[in-house]
């Protein structure tokens, strides 16, 4: 195709072939044997993939916002604690949605590009009795990292529910949810799990369940209840019909294939891949003489990078090259800095040819735009990480 324009932003992503075609089949009854199937096998899988054999996953018409509306909705009463930790838009977004629920939420917050230290956050956690902690495992808009086991491991002596925003990591970074002890893992399917924008994806272990069932009172969203949702997930894993609002029915059967690639890429060998390729990019970015939002290795995602513009250099402009070049990328997203960085996805089936073409076309749009590296450094630097 003459003018297929390479997708790399940060979701949606570029999709399997063979989850575009489950999209496009035709549509059959919610209630259809084979879709019943689809539904009930997905639920399975979706516990392999969250490494998290125990828990109870959700499968919802949503996008990744419902999924962290569930996870608030369902846990938390009016007058709990909530403790946000903060590394960007999304830390700040489920603090908004966490006050929704009437929750007293504190955030705990650093500078751009670094993370909040365990010290800090044990320090809040002794300081009163929270209910819950949310976590941004990769915020979207810094491409800023956080090691969740540490965090959860505290969650749990300080007896705290802890949720994984993972919409920007599940199926890309490492995450282990039962070995963990993560009570909510949440994330969209239009990221790493490489289907369609359309999914809100949830697992809960046994104790947020538990937490769930003894609740005083009654959850205030009555599509985000899981007393609506969960005897659905029941009746489909038990490969029986059910309703309580319509399922997304390309989506889901879209979903059971994605779901299988992973498990037989091997979930270990996708983590691999993504540090791989994460590497391969961050470091030809490093070697243009680009900066980072990331102040550090250490907590740079391996799903997207955010780089600085260079001084000088017009991001619209940029932007417009890099479209020109075939390749789609992202602006800024977080408000105080939107219009001096860019970001690149690298999740899902990304491979070497799409990491070498972005580079590439950063490299000519970086050129047009005025800026002065030596020729093709980007792109040898990532080859030999690559190769
Ligand atoms: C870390 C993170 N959390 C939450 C969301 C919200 O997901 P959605 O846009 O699917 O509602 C996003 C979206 O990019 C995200 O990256």
């Amino acid at each position: 195709m003459k003018n297929r324009k390479l997708l790399m932003i940060p979701g949606p992503i570029e999709f399997e072939p063979k989850v575009l075609q489950a999209m496009g089949a035709v549509t059959t009854s919610h209630v259809a044997p084979n879709f019943i199937n689809s539904f009930g096998n997905s639920i399975e899988l979706m516990r392999k993939v969250w490494l998290s054999p125990k828990g109870q996953p959700f499968i919802v018409a949503g996008s990744g916002t419902l999924a962290m509306d569930m996870a608030a909705a369902n846990l938390i009463e009016t007058n709990d604690n909530v403790l946000v930790i903060s590394t960007g838009y999304f830390g700040e977004r489920y603090a908004e949605i966490c006050k929704r629920y009437g929750a007293n939420v504190t955030i705990l917050k650093t500078e751009i590009g670094a993370t909040v230290s365990l010290t800090a956050i044990e320090k809040e956690l002794a300081s009163k009795k929270y209910k819950l902690l949310t976590i941004t495992h990769v915020d979207t808009s810094t491409g800023v990292v956080i090691n969740p086991q540490p965090i959860a491991k505290l969650a749990k002596k300080y007896n705290v529910l802890s949720v994984l925003d993972g919409v920007c990591s599940v199926a890309g970074e490492e995450i282990k949810q039962d070995e963990w002890e993560i009570d909510v893992v949440l994330t969209a399917s239009q990221k790493a799990v490489g289907v369609p924008p359309g999914l809100a994806l949830l697992v809960a272990s046994e104790k947020a369940m538990k937490t769930f069932k003894n609740r005083k009172t009654l959850v205030g969203n009555y599509y985000a209840d899981f007393t609506n949702w969960l005897p659905i997930m029941n009746a489909y894993e038990n490969r029986n019909p059910s309703y309580f609002g319509t399922p997304p029915v390309n989506l889901i059967a879209a979903l059971e294939v994605s779901l299988q690639f992973i498990i037989e890429e091997g979930i270990e060998n996708r983590f691999k891949r993504h540090q791989k390729m994460a590497l391969a990019f961050r470091e030809a970015m490093l070697a243009l003489e680009l900066q980072l939002v990331p102040i550090s290795k250490n907590n740079s995602s391996n799903t997207l990078t955010a780089v600085y513009y260079p001084e000088n250099i017009n991001g619209g402009d940029f932007l417009k090259n890099m479209s020109d070049n075939n390749v789609i990328i992202a602006g800024g997203l977080l408000p105080s800095i939107k219009t001096k960085y860019f970001r690149v996805g690298h999740m899902g089936s990304v491979n070497s040819n799409d990491v070498i073409a972005t580079i590439s076309a950063i490299e000519k749009s970086l050129k047009t735009c005025g800026y002065h590296f030596r020729n093709g450094i980007g792109i040898s630097t990532a080859q030999d990480i690559l190769s």
